[in-house]
C-alpha cells in the first residue's frame, strides 16, 4: 500500500510554476504572443460554433461533431491560457495546491473528452466513405448525441477517479513545478507517499480510456485510406478524401505531440522540449482546429458566406 515516506515534512499548500523557464525580458514578448494564440483562439471556435448553429447546411453529424469540438477546445485553451498569461504579465507564478488539482482535473477531462470525440468523428467519417448506404440509418441523430454524451462521461468519470487519489497522496518537500501547467508528470514528483500504486492506477486506466479511442481513430483511417485508394476516378477519389483530410490533420497533430511528450516525458535531457511540445498539444491543438476547419473546408467556406450574407441583410433591412 502507500507508504507515509516523509511523514516529518510539512505539507505544502502553495506551488511555483517555473514556466517556459524563459528570462524575464522575454516575458512581455511571450504575453503578448500567447494573448494574441489565446484570443484567435476563442475567436475561431466561437465562429465555427456558431456556423454550425447558424446554417442549416451544417446541420450534418459530421459538423455537429465539429460544433462540439470547438466548444471543447475553448474550455481546453481557457483551463490554461489565463492563468499563464497573468503569470506571464505579473510575474506571479504561485498557485494554491486546490487550484493546481483543479486546473489538472479540467485540463485532463478535455484530453480525454477530445480523443473521444475524435475518435466519433473517424468513425463517422469511416461511416460516410466506407458504409455510405448504411450511413443515415446508423449515424441518426440519437446516435450522434449518445456518442458525445458518452465522450463527455467516460472523460468526467476517469478524471474524477485520478484527481481524487492524486488529492490523497498530498504534497510536501519542493514545492517548484518545472512546467507551466498542473500536468501529472511534475505533481507525481511532489507527493509526500510513494507514487508507485498511483502511476500503476494511472496507467491501468489511461489504457482502458485511451486505447480504445485511439485504435478506434487509427483503424477507422486505415479502412477510410484503404477505400479510397482502390476508387477509379481521380475526382472520386479528390472528393473523398476531401471531407476527411481536415479531421485527419488535427488527429495527426493530437496524437503526434501527445504522443511524443509522454514517450519522452522521464528523461531528462528532453525535459525543455518536452515543454515545448506540450505547448503544441496544449496550446496549438485548439488554435489549429478552427484554422483548418475555416481555411481548407469548402462547406464551411460556403456556410460562412452564407451567414455573412444574412447577416448582412438583417443589418440592411434596420432603420
Ligand atoms: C453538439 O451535438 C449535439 C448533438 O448531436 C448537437 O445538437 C449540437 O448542436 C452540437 N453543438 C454544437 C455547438 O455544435
Amino acid at each position: 500500500m502507500l507508504i507515509a515516506e516523509k511523514e516529518n515534512e510539512t505539507v505544502i499548500t502553495e506551488f511555483i510554476f517555473l514556466g517556459l523557464g524563459n528570462p524575464d525580458e522575454l516575458q512581455p514578448f511571450l504575453f503578448l504572443l500567447f494573448l494574441v494564440i489565446y484570443l484567435v483562439t476563442l475567436t475561431g471556435n466561437l465562429l465555427i460554433i456558431v456556423l454550425v448553429a447558424a446554417d442549416e447546411h451544417l446541420h450534418t453529424p459530421m459538423y455537429f461533431f465539429l460544433g462540439n469540438l470547438s466548444c471543447l477546445e475553448t474550455c481546453y485553451s481557457s483551463t490554461i491560457l489565463p492563468k499563464m498569461l497573468t503569470s506571464l504579465l505579473t510575474g506571479d507564478r504561485m498557485i494554491t495546491v486546490s487550484c493546481c488539482l483543479t486546473q489538472y482535473y479540467f485540463f485532463g477531462c478535455c484530453i480525454a473528452i477530445e480523443t473521444f470525440l475524435l475518435a466519433a468523428m473517424s468513425y463517422d467519417r469511416y461511416l460516410a466513405i466506407c458504409r455510405p448506404l448504411f450511413y443515415t440509418s446508423i449515424m441518426n441523430r440519437r446516435f450522434c448525441f449518445q456518442l458525445i454524451a458518452g465522450a463527455w462521461i467516460n472523460g468526467l468519470i476517469v478524471n474524477s477517479i485520478v484527481v481524487f487519489l492524486l488529492a490523497q497522496l498530498s504534497f510536501c518537500g519542493s514545492n517548484i513545478i518545472d512546467h507551466y501547467l498542473c500536468d501529472l508528470t511534475p505533481l507525481e514528483k511532489l507527493t509526500c507517499r510513494d507514487p508507485t500504486l498511483f502511476k500503476l492506477i494511472v496507467l491501468l486506466l489511461s489504457f482502458i480510456f485511451t486505447i480504445p479511442p485511439f485504435l478506434l481513430t487509427f483503424s477507422s483511417y486505415i479502412s477510410i485510406i484503404a477505400s479510397i485508394i482502390t476508387i477509379q476516378s481521380t475526382i472520386g477519389r479528390q472528393k473523398a478524401f476531401s471531407t476527411c483530410s481536415s479531421h485527419l490533420m488535427v488527429v495527426c497533430l493530437f496524437y503526434g505531440t501527445l504522443i511524443i511528450v509522454y514517450m519522452f516525458r522521464d528523461t531528462p535531457t528532453m525535459r525543455y522540449l518536452n515543454k515545448v511540445f506540450s505547448i503544441f498539444y496544449t496550446i496549438l491543438t485548439p488554435l489549429a482546429n478552427p484554422l483548418i476547419y475555416t481555411l481548407r473546408n469548402k462547406e464551411v467556406h460556403k456556410a460562412l458566406r452564407r451567414v455573412l450574407m444574412k447577416f448582412t441583410i438583417v443589418l440592411g433591412n434596420c432603420p
